[in-house]
């Protein structure tokens, strides 16, 4: 297959060596003449293992050039690779990717032969969603006439520096794209180019959000195991051991638990240990900026939430769920309570919380937030108490969802006038009727 690639730094060379090595034909582009220049004569422009053989191995599969359109026609797929370098404050700078599309379609009003149409350009570098946006719209003020029906598929790298052939190589390695257009011809197009690896198709929003999540998520990994680990040192306990083990807990330190966006912690242990972590520190004398601001980056959420539902100046709010997590009927520090408690001396509240409401065995903390929630706490009888109550609601009320709503709720919400609902923790089915409700 005939295949462009625009910027041939570490992600475009790489790419570049690696489809040569699979018999495509690649022409390369890249506006800095001392890396074509490398290039055209089988050099690696750096270091990055088993890359400078692959080219001189494979050196007449591609050609590269600093400014002409390159000698292939019938370019079936085109890869952009150029940087997005970040700059403050405004933020990470797409220029060169769009500076790449005038190069490709001015090339294309040249020789309408270059390129197959409809035409895939591939986007390998980090970008966000709404340059995604930008640069179809960009791309359709700019060239109304369309010199090849070029779309626009966002396709991020994952390759990792020093282990980037390696990594591109890898078929268990994560291959994720978004296509607007033309599904089947980019499939056939990239199992192709990717044999054996599994491609799979996402939204938008995860093929470009994906890379800065994915990296961010790796800086903070870092930083919190050097912070955790400066404060064991200070007492003299051996960090790497510590880590050793918790890595070992594939069930909820490394895996996906945890990671479903959703509403603030809360519990007896997960404040409680963060607070112990840091007050360590402090005895040492070790600062832990990470995990203070984990700490002060929690109650964000719940005053959001509160100044939202305070613009919506509402007559009762009801609740569903109170503890902290679904099915316990744990009230400490539970982030739905201090919702409960902010408004239960100002507003009419019902609550209905399965085992709290039913259990007759209240425990002495449930206990002492029931007696500080007044009449709302009071109200937390049965759920034919709750469902009567809400059969009262009008346009003028708020529910928030803070457990998984049963269906004869769902049911009785459908029949009710459309009211705000807050669905704290995601904790919506998909079956509750959009058109009744406003969601916050
Ligand atoms: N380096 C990595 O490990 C890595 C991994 C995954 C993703 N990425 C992303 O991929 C993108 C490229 O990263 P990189 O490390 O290869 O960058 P790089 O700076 O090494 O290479 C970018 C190349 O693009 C060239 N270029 C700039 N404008 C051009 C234009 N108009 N036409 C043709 N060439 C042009 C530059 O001369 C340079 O050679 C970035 O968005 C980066 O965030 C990088």
């Amino acid at each position: 297959m005939n295949i462009a690639i625009h910027g041939l730094g570490y992600v475009g060379t790489v790419l570049l060596a690696y489809l040569s090595s699979l018999g495509h034909f690649v022409n390369g582009y890249d506006v800095d003449e001392s890396k074509t220049e490398l290039l055209s004569r089988g050099h690696s422009p750096f270091s990055e293992p088993g890359v400078e053989e692959l080219l001189t191995t494979h050196r007449y599969s591609y050609s590269v050039y600093s400014s002409s359109p390159g000698s292939l026609n019938k370019v079936k797929a085109t890869f952009i690779c150029v940087g997005t370098p970040y700059r403050h404050p405004e933020g990470l700078d797409y220029s060169y990717i769009t500076r790449c599309i005038d190069t490709i379609c001015l090339h294309a009003q040249v020789n309408p032969q270059l390129y197959c149409s409809p035409h895939p350009i591939f986007i390998r570098s980090t970008i966000d969603a709404l340059f995604y946006n930008r640069l179809t719209r960009y791309y359709n003020a700019a060239y109304p006439d369309h010199p090849a029906e070029f779309f626009f598929v966002a396709f991020p790298e994952f390759l990792r520096e020093g282990s980037a052939l390696e990594d591109i190589t890898d078929t268990g390695s994560l291959n994720i794209y978004f296509s607007p257009a033309y599904q089947s011809l980019v499939s056939s197009i990239l199992s192709d180019l990717f044999p054996g690896h599994n491609t799979i198709p996402t939204s938008l929003s995860a093929a470009t959000s994906i890379k800065m999540v994915s990296n961010s998520w790796h800086a903070l990994k870092v930083a919190f195991t050097n912070e955790v680990s400066r404060v064991l040192h200070s007492s003299g306990l051996d960090s790497a051991d510590v880590f050793r083990v918790f890595a070992l807990d594939h069930k909820l330190n490394i895996s996906s638990a945890y990671m479903k966006p959703g509403f603030a912690f809360g519990g007896s242990c997960l404040p409680k240990d963060l607070n112990g972590l840091v007050s360590l520190g402090r005895t040492n004398g070790i600062d832990t900026p990470l995990l203070s601001s984990t700490l002060a980056s929690n109650p964000n959420y719940i005053n959001d939430v509160i100044s939202e539902m305070e613009a919506q100046s509402f007559d009762s709010l009801y609740m569903y769920g109170l503890s902290f997590k679904e099915g316990t009927d744990d009230l400490r520090n539970s982030p739905f309570l201090k919702i409960a408690l902010h408004f239960c001396q100002s507003k009419s509240v019902f609550i209905y919380d399965k085992c709290l409401s039913e259990s007759s065995a209240r425990n002495a903390a449930s206990r002492s937030a029931y007696m500080s929630l007044g009449s709302a706490g009071d109200s937390m009888q049965s759920l034919a108490d709750f469902k009567y109550a809400l059969s009262k609601a009008t346009a003028r009320d708020v529910f928030v969802v803070c457990h998984k709503l049963p269906a004869e709720l769902i049911e009785m919400i459908a029949s009710l006038p459309p009211f705000t609902i807050f669905p704290l923790g995601n904790r919506l089915p998909g079956t509750l009727p959009q058109s009744q409700v406003t969601f916050v």
